[in-house]
């Protein structure tokens, strides 16, 4: 088993990788990750997040213990509606979860391993995607340590999962995904189905969060399946 890549860039929806950095850790993964300025920008303002990118610590992505819950983060849901949800108060509430399982790599970090194909992993993802990292890697512009490393992964034939996050989309954006899909890459927008009958924002990440994991090969068990009885 070896190790996973996750990039996070400025689109909306951070909340996404933010689950999908805890279902790994907690699947006993070994994730590389590394985070775009404009990320940053985005943690700020959709979860009140205050990330140094030359001062990294993975404590910087868990939330005060005051406020331990996403959703009271996302200010989308009443805490008594939030109590409906599956899983709710467990998420981001233990600050062990990211310890010793994450590896930072500075996004201007050319000499990190994630930078060659000589550094084996099992794939990565970009979660979630700007319109603007997708372009760049779709021209094969290695402009910071993000478009590199997705480069990497696609020369290198190994799993390369986007998860754009834009609507409506341009006919650049799309054929950029056309391109990407076309040079390898699993185009899997942020874009939750309803028929697993979610019942809280949580519901709605894990949808997206387990097409992920099944991608990358991570057993999970985040959703009722399609085609899966619900237990009585
Ligand atoms: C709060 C916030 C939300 C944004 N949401 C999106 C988005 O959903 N999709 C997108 O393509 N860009 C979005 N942007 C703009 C990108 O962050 C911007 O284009 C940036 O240059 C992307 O840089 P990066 O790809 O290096 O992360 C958002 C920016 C901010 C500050």
């Amino acid at each position: 088993m070896r190790d996973l890549v996750v990039a996070m860039t400025g689109a909306s929806g951070v909340a996404y990788s933010l689950r999908l950095l805890e279902v790994l850790v907690a699947a006993g993964r070994t994730v590389h990750l590394t985070i775009s300025p404009a990320a940053t920008e985005v943690l700020r303002h959709e979860l009140d997040l205050h990330v140094d990118l030359d001062k990294f610590d993975t404590q910087q992505l868990l939330p005060s213990n005051d406020e331990a819950s996403l959703d009271s983060k996302l200010k989308l849901l009443k805490p008594e509606e939030v109590a409906v949800g599956y899983a709710a108060s467990s998420i981001f509430s233990d600050s062990e979860i990211f310890s010793g399982k994450i590896v930072y790599h500075h996004y201007r970090n050319y000499n990190s391993g994630i930078a060659s194909g000589s550094f084996l992993t099992d794939g990565m993802v970009i979660c979630p995607c700007s319109m603007g990292t997708l372009s760049s890697i779709a021209m094969g512009q290695s402009q910071n340590l993000i478009h590199r490393a997705a480069d990497v992964h696609l020369k290198e034939r190994r799993k390369l999962i986007v998860m754009p996050r834009e609507t409506p989309l341009s006919v650049i954006a799309l054929d950029n995904m056309k391109r990407l899909a076309e040079a390898g890459a699993i185009v899997l927008p942020a874009m939750p189905g309803f028929y697993h009958g979610p019942r809280s924002i949580h519901d709605l990440l894990d949808f997206v969060v387990a097409r992920i994991c099944d991608q990358l090969g991570v057993k999970n068990e985040l959703i009722q399946r399609w085609g899966d009885k619900p237990s009585a």
